[in-house]
């Protein structure tokens, strides 16, 4: 069994003796460190850490981690990373004046998007796909949701899906897949909404579930997108196939998204920009995770979530990229916990909480990723020089991923 040791580490943060399942509210500001620290690393898994007194004299690969911190990697519960091509006109029309829905009502956004992929072949469309993936691991990320969404049609939901599980099939890290054939009313059916709502139940969902392509069930319940109605409907259908909900809520108005996701058991509702005291109120009362995707506020130039409200209601929150070409075309982790800081008024201890072990639990992953425990996923980030977890935010325009390890092995190194 090869041996990895990571020594001399000025920081090892997210350290867990007791594995948690999630961090909420006033917890989130206690992110667990050990100055001058050692991970021992067994194959693919975390064998043992602690301070550089106990560390152990050999390994088969010993690297020094001297004036760096040690973080497991990013968990991004939130992403659309299998896509046909940038949308950067549509970035310019948005600087000169028109705003996201009013793009998307033109027939521009996720239906342009839709148009593109149509057109393109199933090896295009995963070459990319993995191109961008390599990307993220490369900057720190460890483990991450993909949504379909782009098809809008049976065959080229089931084609975005089936990419999916390529990735799945040859990705160093795991990968959740969730079913978003809800994502927006095709053009043919603008006028006869029901049908699309009916094709994705009878249809797709079916289809889906057979070719067992997805583990959780979206829906963009938004203004100008699906009703509260529409997405319970769909919710529902999908609970039967055993696909559990995770969906997209409250980002462009306050409009319900909230409580149909609560009322329907879902995993998470991701968003949320739009927000107020009962739906506060109603997370509190759930188990369902409010996921904050603030990299989409900031390319969209719309209000932020009330996250220090949230966080004061005692709320467990995650932070995730939302890695897409119409409202975030990143999915650097890092960028995103400097939004938290920098926007939401999140501390560092409370942002690497949400995304970190936080994100892992809203891809039910928590008990292998997610933290520095024992027995748990060697995947984690040596960064580069700095002196404290603040500094991780701080120089927000410098990734601070230095070395990743993925599954105990050498991603990357300097
Ligand atoms: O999370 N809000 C819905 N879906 C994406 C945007 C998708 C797109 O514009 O392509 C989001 O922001
Ligand atoms: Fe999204």
């Amino acid at each position: 069994m090869t041996t990895l040791l990571i020594r001399n580490i000025r920081l090892l943060v997210q350290t867990e003796k007791h594995p948690r399942r999630v961090v909420r509210g006033a917890d989130m500001r206690h992110l667990p460190t050990i100055p001058n620290a050692f991970v021992l690393i067994e194959a693919d898994r975390i064998a043992a850490f602690g301070p550089m007194e106990q560390c152990p004299q050999r390994a088969d690969v010993v690297l020094d981690a001297s004036g760096r911190l040690v973080l497991p990697s990013w968990c991004d519960s939130h992403t659309h990373l299998v896509f046909p091509a940038a949308r950067d006109e549509e970035f310019v029309d948005r600087i000169c004046g028109l705003s996201y829905e009013e793009i998307a009502r033109r027939g521009g956004g996720i239906l342009n998007s839709a148009r593109r992929l149509r057109q393109m072949s199933e090896d295009a469309l995963f070459e990319s796909a993995w191109q961008r993936l390599c990307e993220v691991i490369a900057q720190g990320t460890g483990a991450i949701e993909i949504k379909s969404g782009y098809g809008l049609t049976t065959e080229s939901e089931l084609k975005i899906l089936r990419v999916i599980r390529r990735l799945k099939a040859v990705s160093p890290i795991p990968i959740r897949a969730t079913f978003l054939g809800a994502h927006a009313i095709p053009e043919e059916y603008r006028h006869r909404r029901n049908e699309y709502v009916d094709l994705i139940i009878h249809q797709m969902l079916p289809r889906v579930a057979e070719e067992d392509l997805a583990d959780y069930c979206d829906v963009f319940c938004d203004r100008g997108f699906f009703t509260p109605q529409e997405t319970e409907r769909i919710l529902q259908a999908a609970w039967k196939f055993g696909l559990k909900p995770k969906i997209h809520a409250n980002e462009l108005a306050n409009s319900g998204g909230v409580q149909v996701g609560v009322a329907n058991g879902a995993i998470s509702v991701d968003h949320l920009e739009c927000i107020g005291h009962q739906e506060i109120e109603l997370l509190r009362n759930s188990l369902t995770l409010p996921t904050l995707l603030p990299a989409c506020a900031f390319f969209l130039g719309i209000p932020y979530a009330p996250a220090r409200q949230m966080l004061d209601a005692g709320l467990p929150l995650v932070l995730a990229s939302d890695y897409n070409p119409g409202s975030a075309p990143s999915g650097r982790m890092a960028f995103v916990v400097a939004l938290a800081c920098i926007q939401m008024k999140m501390l560092p201890e409370e942002a690497i909480n949400a995304a970190t072990l936080n994100g892992a639990c809203a891809m039910e992953l928590e008990n292998e990723y997610g933290s520095i425990a024992v027995g748990k996923k060697a995947n984690l980030f040596i960064t580069r020089p700095m002196t404290s977890v603040a500094q991780v935010p701080y120089f927000f325009g410098t990734d601070p991923v230095e070395t990743v390890i993925v599954n105990g092995r050498i991603w990357k190194q300097p």
